[in-house]
Formats: structure tokens, C-alpha cells, sequence
């Protein structure tokens, strides 16, 4: 295995009820308290009034920044920022999916920093060496894994740049998850979300090293998990158990547990991202297009990884198969998963219609060093093409 340092500073309390008990007690040192959310939901499912009526009883004072976006745009957090600044905000309370735990982040940073973050944080990743304004989450939807972790993806809608950086810092202080709050969730987001988990362990799975590792065991079982759980969560949206294991692999694909030891690849979210900047995809279907045409390409490289992962995530046996073609069942067992689960399978469904951006969008995306095979951007733009229609 590789050397490495591990650390997650947020503290998760999980379960129904969780935000009824532990709310209160967690933002009782902060008199000023934003509270941050989406384009309303909350507001439909009866978490915004759960969540204020905690607050106001705790004496709060309560900020609100609303309308945060499905991929959160920078003049978003400059405009959370001032609003934070100007109200004397002491905690941030974000409520949402990954938009708007990232919007939060980088509003956490922003509000206590003179300069420009986006230029000294995102674009160039700087080192923090300041305390940015805590932060708590109430996750809402399950998939990025946003809450146990310092990532947050940002788009400069200006430069069309969508990027992410991960600094510990901005770990949140405590993430309420609640399965239940889930259940509202429209299920083209469920699956999306659920899409998005998977990627992010296939991410790392497929990287080196290919000996054996705690981490990719880990990955396996997690897989198998996501897997079964969406299947179940696609029968029954109210089904309890499917909710709270795609809630925790979720938080468990992203709080740094798998990534010990690996390369990691993240590819697929490079291309997905700047798809994403130019035209405001879906994250989870635009990498749901991406991911099978993307391992038809890069499945030699990584060869034992991808028969491991016919075998033991797809329980696919040999019957005489060559390796590469035991291999290649895997990515074909993704494929039809994902037409099975209703996610779009090309750039056409998700909502192109020109191919001529194709160029630009594959310039650029960010090469990872951490893939079985170092894609370049003409590999890339022939990966788009493929994935057209
Ligand atoms: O805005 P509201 O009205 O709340 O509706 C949201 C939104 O329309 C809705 N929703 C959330 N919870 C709901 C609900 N609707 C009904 N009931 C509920 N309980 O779901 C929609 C999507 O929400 P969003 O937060 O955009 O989805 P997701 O969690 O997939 O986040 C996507 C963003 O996270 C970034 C993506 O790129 C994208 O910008 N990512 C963040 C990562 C990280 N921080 O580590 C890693 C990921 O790879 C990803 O890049
Ligand atoms: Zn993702």
C-alpha cells in the first residue's frame, strides 16, 4: 500500500430524528446562524419548518440565502459571502444536496477572506491558513458525499470553468443525515445521485495500485451495496434501509476511507465537469453517459482491476472467457445498468444538439495522473464523439 496521513473532522450524527435531537445542542454557541438552501424544496417537504422552528425556540437569529443552484455558480457564493459578512453571520446551516453544501464551503471561505477565491483557492490552489466560518449540513439527497469531506465543486460561469478542490478545512463540523429527508427526493435525482456514488468509488477502484489493498475491498463491498440499495430504493422510495445505505455509501465513497493508498482517477469527473460548465448538465447522468465508453477505452490498461470488477461486483464468472473479454462483461454489465435504472446514455438525451462545442469542452478538461491509461484531449474529444448518440 502507499504511505498516507488520514483525518475527517466532521462529526455525523445519522438516523431518523437526528436533527429533532441534535440540532439545538450543535449550534448552540452561535447567536447569528445562516441558513442556507436550494431553489425550495425544503420548503415542500416540511424540513424548513422543522429546521426554523428548532432555531427560533433556540433563539437564533436566522439569515437566509436561498436559491442556491443545482451546480453553484461563483457570483452565487459572492453573493452569500456579502450576505454573510454584512449580517454578521457566526455559522452557516446548509440544507440541500452537494450545490448547496458547496456553495456553503466556499461562502464559509469567501466571508473571511479580503481576496479573491476563486483566483487564489479554485483557479490555483492556495493553502488555507485561516479559520473559515463554521459550518453545519442537513444532507437531503444522497450522492456527492459532500458532507464528510473538504470538497467543493464551483462553476465560473463567466471563464466556463467548473472545478473542485478539496481543502480539510473546510470539512463542515457536523452533518446531520436523516434517510427519511431523502424520501421527497424526484427519482431521476435519486438515481442521478445514486449514479454519482458509484462513480465516485469507480473512480478511485479503477487506479493503482492493482495489489492487494484494504481500500479495494472496501470498494467492492461498497459497489454491491449502491448497487442493490438503488434497485431497492427504484422499487420502494420509502424503503427505510435501501435509503439509509445509499445515504452512507454515499458519505462512505467520499470521506477519504477509500481514497488511502490510491491514485485515484477522477477522469470521468474532469469531462463531466466541463461538460457540465458548458451547457449545466445533471452531474450523475452526464457521468452516467461518460463512464461506459470511457472503460471501453482504458479497460487493457487496467486489465486485473476490470476483471475483478466483473467478478466480484457483477458476479460475472469466467465460462471460458479471455481475460479481456471477462474484463469487458464488467463494463458491459455497467452499461446495461444503467439503461436499466433509466439514465440517459448519450450526450443527445442529455439535451446536445451541437457537436461542433465538443472541441472546446474537450480542451478543456483537466488530464488526471492518476488514470490506468493518461487520456489526451483528442482521446478525449473521440470519447464525446462516441458518447453523441
Ligand atoms: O434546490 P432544491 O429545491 O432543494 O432541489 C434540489 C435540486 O433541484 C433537489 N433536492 C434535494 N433534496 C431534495 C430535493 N428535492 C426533493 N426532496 C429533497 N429531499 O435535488 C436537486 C439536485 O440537488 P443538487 O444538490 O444539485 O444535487 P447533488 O447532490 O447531485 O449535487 C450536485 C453538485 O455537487 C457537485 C456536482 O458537480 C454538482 O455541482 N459535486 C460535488 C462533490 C463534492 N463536493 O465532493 C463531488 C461530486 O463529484 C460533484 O462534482
Ligand atoms: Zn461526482
Amino acid at each position: 500500500m502507499n504511505n498516507f496521513i488520514f483525518e475527517n473532522a466532521t462529526k455525523v450524527y445519522f438516523g431518523k430524528g437526528c436533527v429533532k435531537e441534535y440540532l439545538s445542542c450543535k449550534v448552540k454557541p452561535y447567536a447569528t446562524v445562516m441558513l442556507a438552501y436550494g431553489g425550495g424544496s425544503i420548503k415542500r417537504n416540511g424540513v424548513y419548518d422543522e429546521v426554523t422552528g428548532i432555531l427560533k425556540a433556540a433563539g437564533k437569529n436566522i439569515v437566509e440565502f436561498s436559491g442556491i443552484m443545482a451546480n453553484p455558480t461563483y457570483a452565487k457564493v459572492q453573493e452569500g459571502a456579502k450576505l454573510a459578512r454584512e449580517n454578521h453571520v457566526e455559522m452557516i446551516l446548509g440544507i440541500g444536496g452537494g450545490s448547496v453544501m458547496d456553495c456553503c464551503k466556499a461562502v464559509s471561505l469567501a466571508a473571511r477572506y479580503a481576496g479573491d477565491i476563486w483566483e487564489d483557492f479554485w483557479a490555483h490552489p492556495g493553502v488555507i491558513d485561516f479559520e473559515p466560518l463554521p459550518l453545519g449540513v442537513i444532507v437531503t439527497v444522497a450522492g456527492t458525499g459532500s458532507e464528510c469531506n473538504g470538497g467543493a465543486v464551483i462553476t465560473n460561469e463567466e471563464k466556463k470553468v467548473k472545478t473542485g478542490r478539496d481543502y480539510p478545512r473546510l470539512n463542515p463540523q457536523f452533518a446531520l443525515l436523516d434517510p427519511t429527508y431523502t424520501y421527497s427526493v424526484p427519482v431521476k435525482q435519486m438515481i442521478s445521485g445514486g449514479f454519482d456514488i458509484l462513480s465516485h468509488i469507480m473512480e478511485t477502484y479503477f487506479s493503482e495500485p492493482n495489489e492487494d489493498n484494504v481500500s479495494d475491498d472496501i470498494m467492492e463491498a461498497l459497489m454491491r451495496s449502491v448497487i442493490r440499495n438503488l434497485r431497492a430504493a427504484i422499487r420502494n422510495p420509502e424503503d427505510y434501509t435501501a435509503r439509509s445505505n445509499l445515504m452512507w455509501d454515499a458519505t462512505m465513497a467520499e470521506n477519504r476511507v477509500i481514497k488511502m493508498g490510491k491514485k485515484c482517477d477522477f477522469e470521468c469527473h474532469n469531462m463531466e465537469h466541463q461538460l457540465g460548465a458548458y451547457t449545466n448538465c445533471n452531474h450523475g447522468c452526464g457521468l452516467a453517459v461518460l463512464h461506459p465508453v470511457y472503460y471501453r477505452h482504458i479497460y487493457r490498461d487496467g486489465l486485473p482491476k476490470f476483471i475483478r470488477f466483473a467478478e466480484n461486483v457483477w458476479g460475472i464468472s469466467r465460462d471460458g472467457r479471455s481475460d479481456e473479454a471477462l474484463a469487458l462483461a464488467g463494463v458491459e454489465a455497467l452499461a446495461s445498468f444503467i439503461k436499466e435504472i433509466g439514465l440517459p446514455t448519450t450526450l443527445r438525451e442529455l439535451g446536445m444538439t451541437d457537436q461542433t462545442v465538443l472541441k472546446e469542452i474537450a480542451d478543456s478538461c483537466g488530464i488526471s495522473a492518476g488514470s490506468y491509461r493518461k487520456m489526451t484531449h483528442e482521446e478525449i474529444l473521440q470519447i464525446f464523439h462516441e458518447c453523441f448518440e
